[in-house]
């Protein structure tokens, strides 16, 4: 394992190996019945892997907390080292109904997926705070290039120099596409406020019914806290070769908001000013970004 440089794909900087393997992945062969759980780096992931694996198995902690959530939900464009099998090996091993993880931008995402109409869930994060979750995750995550320091990051994000690329791009491309598929846009930021609320939405895309006393499981099993002290969910699995924990929790602080305590007023005054520019013209909205809100 190695800190990869990222590649290009159509236009996208991605971690070199995934870049290497593009034809497998651009050639997946989805199922009908498959569910996609599509985001951005940083923006929830896990969380809504973790709600969506719970909702599947009736609220059953016992069995969803049988293995880690990359196991149970794996990660489609991954691309390990021989001999770790890739993403797109596992997943065509497993048997249906498949639920799989993707980070990759609307246009990239494997055109049998749409073919199938497949479902997908997308989680959308505010850019401040997704960005400092990622900064932190690239200082940890040895597989990613070094992050630099926080200044030089902001420009790395907003540049779309990162890995996966534009958060910009990401989060309008999946938005301009919601209506056209069967899609469930989701908020990291509505989550917060309110992960009832959110659990039962993701619930009736699911066309699933479960009673109260499950609903509040499955609030309980998926709350930050409890995430971050359950082996299975918080990433303790991977060696300290992949991810640094020690340098910074992947179960982190789990906030909205928390980019005030990074950005400087200026570095937040000169953000806003672009991002204005690179969410011109979309109806895309989210609740926290500037500080006078
Ligand atoms: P922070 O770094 O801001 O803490 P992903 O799963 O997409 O990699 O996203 C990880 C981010 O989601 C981290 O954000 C992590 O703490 C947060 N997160 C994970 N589970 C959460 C939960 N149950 N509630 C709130 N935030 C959660």
């Amino acid at each position: 394992w190695r800190r990869f440089p990222l590649k290009l794909v159509e236009g996208v900087p991605i971690m070199e190996p995934i870049a290497d393997n593009w034809e497998m992945i651009a050639n997946f062969q989805a199922r009908p019945d498959d569910l996609l759980i599509a985001t951005y780096p940083k923006a929830g992931t896990t969380w809504m892997q973790e709600i969506v694996d719970l909702i599947c198995h009736d609220g059953n902690a016992g069995k969803a907390r049988r293995a880690p959530t990359h196991v149970r939900i794996p990660f489609l464009e991954i691309c390990s080292p021989p001999p770790v099998p890739s993403g797109v090996e596992v997943i065509n091993k497993i048997a249906s109904p498949r639920v799989i993880k993707t980070h990759l931008p609307f246009q990239l995402v494997p055109k049998s997926f749409w073919e199938h109409n497949c479902k997908v869930i997308y989680v959308a994060r505010n850019a401040k705070d997704n960005l400092v979750s990622y900064y932190h995750f690239d200082r940890m995550n040895l597989t990613q290039p070094e992050p630099g320091t926080w200044e030089e990051y902001i420009g790395k994000f907003t540049q779309g120099n990162v890995g996966w690329g534009s958060w910009y791009d990401h989060v309008r491309g999946y938005w301009e596409e919601r209506d056209k598929r069967r899609m469930l846009y989701a908020f990291y930021e509505d989550m917060k406020e309110d992960p009832k609320r959110e659990i039962l939405k993701v619930m009736k895309f699911l066309e699933k019914e479960l009673s109260d006393d499950v609903v509040d499981k499955i609030i309980h099993h998926t709350s930050f806290q409890v995430m971050k002290d359950n082996p299975m969910a918080n990433y303790s699995s991977f060696p300290e070769t992949i991810f640094k924990q020690s340098i910074s929790s992947f179960m982190r602080k789990g906030d909205v908001g928390d980019w005030k305590t990074h950005f400087t007023v200026a570095q937040s005054e000169a953000f806003d000013e672009d991002y204005r520019r690179k969410m011109a013209g979309t109806s895309l909205r989210f609740r926290i970004l500037f500080f006078a809100v």
